[in-house]
């Protein structure tokens, strides 16, 4: 079995940006789940499928092929072999990717790819309930986390350097509500195993959150 890491947490704990850099100097893929339902979400919003209808965006998602690639700048994740990765980061289709992971049929569908893609190579997966279902064995397990005003200051930041007219408050009132969302779901709500080791970033920069994550699995793996 190649080496897999699962690394679950809440909306702006720095996950992706983290779980790329780990990946990257561990020397393996990194693979963004989100960008799955994501690319699910967008899709549903672009075709008018309202996505609170459970079997309308269950069929959407079983009609899809969906795909990622791994290039250069990182994953790009495709929709019928549209290359969708710049146009899913609107506040839209992140409500639309929480609403539509709600779903029994559209999560069985994400997992066995997810699933799929982590048998054939040695990956750090990012997501939500990854330690749970994808990666139930996986060597390594972290919860990344950090408080609700961590996370929204962190967001609105990044938010404000691309131009988005956001304030802090709007933005920390939409993670609180994909937050709940996220973790009052009836299938595989957001929550840290017990074998998970948790990382609260709240207190810590980037460069000590990777440190401790690659210590924690030069610990796991040694
Ligand atoms: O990590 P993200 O913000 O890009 O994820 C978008 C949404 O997708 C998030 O609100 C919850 C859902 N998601 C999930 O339910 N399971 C995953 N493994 C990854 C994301």
């Amino acid at each position: 079995m190649p080496l897999n890491i699962a690394m679950d947490g809440p909306v702006g704990a720095g996950k992706s940006s983290i779980a790329a850099e780990v990946a990257r100097r561990l020397g393996i893929l990194h693979l963004d789940t989100g960008a799955m339902y994501r690319a699910v979400g967008r899709t549903a919003l672009e075709r008018g499928v309202d996505v609170r209808d459970e079997a309308a965006a269950t069929a959407l998602c079983c009609e899809l092929d969906i795909t990622v690639s791994h290039e250069a700048d990182g994953q790009h994740t495709y929709v019928n072999g549209e290359d969708v990765t710049g146009l899913i980061r609107t506040p839209e289709v992140s409500m639309a990717a929480s609403t539509v992971a709600k779903y029994l049929g559209v999560r069985q569908a994400m997992v066995a790819l997810q699933q799929k893609l982590a048998a054939q190579t040695p990956m750090l997966v990012d997501g939500r309930d990854i330690c749970v279902r994808v990666l139930p064995n996986a060597t390594v397990k972290i919860y990344l986390t950090a408080s609700a005003e961590e996370r929204a200051r962190r967001r609105w930041l990044e938010m404000n350097q691309k131009g988005a007219p956001d304030t802090y408050e709007q933005v920390l009132e939409d993670l609180k509500k994909r937050d709940a969302q996220d973790m009052n779901r009836e299938v595989d709500p957001l929550r840290p195993t017990e074998d998970a080791v948790i990382v609260d970033s709240t207190e810590m920069n980037f460069e000590q959150v990777v440190e401790n994550i690659l210590a924690i699995v030069k610990e796991k793996t040694a």
